[in-house]
């Protein structure tokens, strides 16, 4: 993603040792958006607590209030949601625009199916690029009618078409299809059913249950009926772990450090990082563990380990799919190769992660082999200079992630979509002592 105007910015990241200490990570992003999406089409007032308040929450929360809904943003994490009902949702009267946000546009798309009026669904560059037609696919087999620029952002979404329940296989496993299926499962007739190839994160299902919703879930496959009503509740956002481990890694490659990281979702869902960092020998545990409405929290101590190289189970992926540029980084400086496999989603993420990571990673001085849909990264030293983020929030964090080991200053360009996900990101590596300073530099 490439802002407007003409400047962007630059992580000036000075080699440091990280400090020991207590430190919490903004609220989930997959929650806050599921909890605004049916929080909007439920009865009553849904308040969510913990709520990330970064570009991509903040570019949903404006297309639902583009759609009729009331939204107060009570303050930085605190927002309420007035639902509108099932058929509440009016039409547009512009575009809605989902900034850098996959999920947004993707969820949003499956629940803008079922209503009675138009809508059309755009994105910045790098979302202009990403595939639709894996959503387009179910949602036309449903009888819905979506014209899209030959399967790619932006979206017309025609209402007034009846919706039927489908036996659907994903063909890819993605947490944004199945839900945005069961989104217009809501307002199919009879059952909807999603069987996914490898279990994704499953927040929308937790969701729809805790609001009354008719689903189930058995050996992988998920189905849901048609309902006239969701139930408005309390929503606690706990924090999310794919910001966590950026400081998971910072810590556990650093020279002697012990942290902890408060309240973080641990949902099995998305754990596998955590799996695949302790296989490689980093030393985390989980502490306090406890049930924040219908998910799973817990403190996260990770302490400073000697990292070795592995051959990364590829059924972990899509319980670890956006930690791969960190992991990226772990490999980087482990002893030893690791290999990673089954990783061809990562090409269609916000950047090309595969190729981001392996040419910034390159610069810094590592041997990495890249393919279709893997990479083998051989462990080393990292060397200071300067690296693309290709505007990819993820990409920018990992690396500001490897400058605190490297052996000389990096500079991380075009930083500014950390926002989307992490607001506070230089923040909180500043607070574990880490020299990190920001610097407007014109595009090149
Ligand atoms: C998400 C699902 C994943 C993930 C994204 C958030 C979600 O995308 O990468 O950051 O909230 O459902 P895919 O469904 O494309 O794998």
């Amino acid at each position: 993603m490439t802002r407007t105007g003409s400047t962007l910015l630059d992580y000036v990241i000075q080699p440091t040792a990280l400090t020991s200490g207590t430190v919490c990570v903004p609220g989930d992003k997959s929650i806050s958006h599921r909890a605004l999406i049916l929080g909007a089409i439920a009865d009553g007032r849904t308040e969510v607590e913990g709520f990330l308040a970064g570009e991509d929450c903040r570019h949903t929360l404006a297309a639902l209030r583009s759609l009729g809904v009331s939204i107060d943003h009570v303050d930085d994490v605190t927002v309420r949601v007035d639902g509108v009902g099932m058929s509440g949702l009016s039409e547009p009267g512009e575009p809605l625009d989902f900034g850098n946000s996959g999920t947004g546009m993707r969820l949003l798309a499956g629940l803008l199916c079922g209503q009675r009026f138009d809508s059309t669904l755009s994105g910045d560059e790098s979302l202009t690029a990403r595939p639709m037609q894996r959503i387009i696919e179910p949602l036309s087999l449903m009888g819905a009618s979506i014209d899209s620029d030959d399967g790619r952002p932006p979206l017309l979404i025609h209402g007034g078409y009846e919706l039927a329940g489908i036996d659907y296989a994903l063909p890819v496993a993605s947490a944004q299809v199945k839900s945005a299926i069961l989104l217009a499962g809501l307002y199919a007739k009879g059952e909807t059913s999603v069987m996914e190839p490898a279990v994704t994160r499953d927040h929308t299902e937790r969701m729809l249950k805790l609001m009354g919703a008719n689903i189930e879930s058995d050996s992988g496959r998920i189905t849901v009926q048609a309902t006239g009503q969701l139930n408005a509740t309390k929503i606690q956002v706990p924090g999310d772990l794919s910001s966590a481990a950026f400081l998971i890694l910072a810590a556990l490659i650093a020279e002697d450090a012990e942290i902890v990281i408060r309240s973080v979702g641990v949902n099995p869902t998305r754990t596998g990082s955590i799996d695949i960092l302790r296989e490689m020998g980093g030393d985390i545990s989980i502490e306090s563990p406890q049930l924040l409405g219908q998910e799973p929290v817990a403190d996260i101590r990770v302490r400073s380990s000697a990292l070795h190289g592995i051959a990364v189970d590829s059924s972990l992926v899509s319980l670890a799919i956006d930690e791969f540029p960190v992991l990226f980084i772990a490999a980087s400086v482990a002893e030893g190769t690791t290999r990673f496999s089954g990783i061809g989603e990562l090409r269609v993420k916000e950047s090309d992660r595969i190729t981001a990571m392996a040419e910034g990673l390159r610069q810094m001085g590592v041997n990495i082999d890249e393919s279709e849909d893997g990479a083998e990264i051989h462990g080393g030293e990292l060397a200071g200079g300067t690296v693309d983020s290709h505007g990819d929030h993820r990409v920018a964090m990992s690396f500001a992630v490897a400058a605190t080991v490297a052996k000389a200053a990096l500079r991380v360009r075009n930083t500014d979509a950390v926002d989307t996900s992490f607001p506070g990101f230089s923040a909180v590596l500043g607070s574990l002592g880490v020299n990190l300073s920001t610097e407007r530099a014109d595009q090149q």
